[in-house]
């Protein structure tokens, strides 16, 4: 069942401010730095569309966004996004010069390698990708990790496992040659990937 913090942006944006706490901002502020203006992006799973909304509208950017989430690309639709809903794992995929995915890759395993290629298939220029890697359904705590799944739902079953610094090292071994930008957040709990095309 679908968790309740996919059930209106709304919830899902006040689940990400207590996950996040203090790093809420800066979550957005780093990943930002990395969209050009004037570009052409398309972004994968976008949920509340909080960082297009907030940080990359002044950009002049031509914006697509997708999520298999019927209420969220409603909502993004009402707010005058280009919003279209797709499960990225079975559906085609449009190109665009720069391919965003923010928290969301961990959905996708065991077949993320899969994604990530095809992706990487998707874009002209530049795949971005950031993943929290410090997460509490790694959590020591059964019950707290136990919650975490529950909570991960999207509709589309929940994410089995979250990545560490080692899951992601290992994950993106196969497009080392590909690798323009590897940064990990100050505290350890985030991660920004840039992959390029050439
Ligand atoms: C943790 S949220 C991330 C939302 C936003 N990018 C952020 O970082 O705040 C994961 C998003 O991925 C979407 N999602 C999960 N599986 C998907 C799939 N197969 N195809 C498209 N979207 C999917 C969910 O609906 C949800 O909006």
């Amino acid at each position: 069942m679908r968790s309740p913090i996919y059930w209106h942006p709304f919830f899902y944006q006040a689940a990400i401010k207590l996950t996040f706490g203090k790093s809420f901002i800066s979550r957005y502020e780093k990943l930002a730095k990395h969209i050009p203006e004037n570009s052409n992006l398309l972004e994968l799973c976008m949920g509340d569309a909080y960082l297009f909304l907030n940080y990359l509208k002044p950009k002049n950017i031509n914006y697509t966004c997708v999520d298999v989430n019927s209420t969220f690309v409603n909502a993004a639709k009402k707010k005058g996004l280009n919003a279209l809903q797709l499960n990225i794992e079975t559906d085609e995929i449009a190109k665009a010069d720069y391919v965003l995915m923010q928290g969301s890759l961990c959905y996708f395993i065991p077949n993320e390698k899969h994604i990530i290629q095809k992706l990487l298939d998707a874009c002209n220029k530049q795949l971005i990708i950031s993943e929290n890697i410090e997460n509490i359904s790694n959590s020591d705590s059964k019950l707290k990790s136990y919650l975490a799944e529950k909570f991960s739902d999207a509709g589309v079953g929940q994410s089995k496992i979250k990545f560490t610094k080692e899951f992601i090292e290992n994950t993106f071994s196969d497009f080392k040659s590909q690798i323009k930008v590897w940064e990990v957040s100050p505290n350890n709990k985030e991660i920004i990937i840039v992959l390029s095309k050439h």
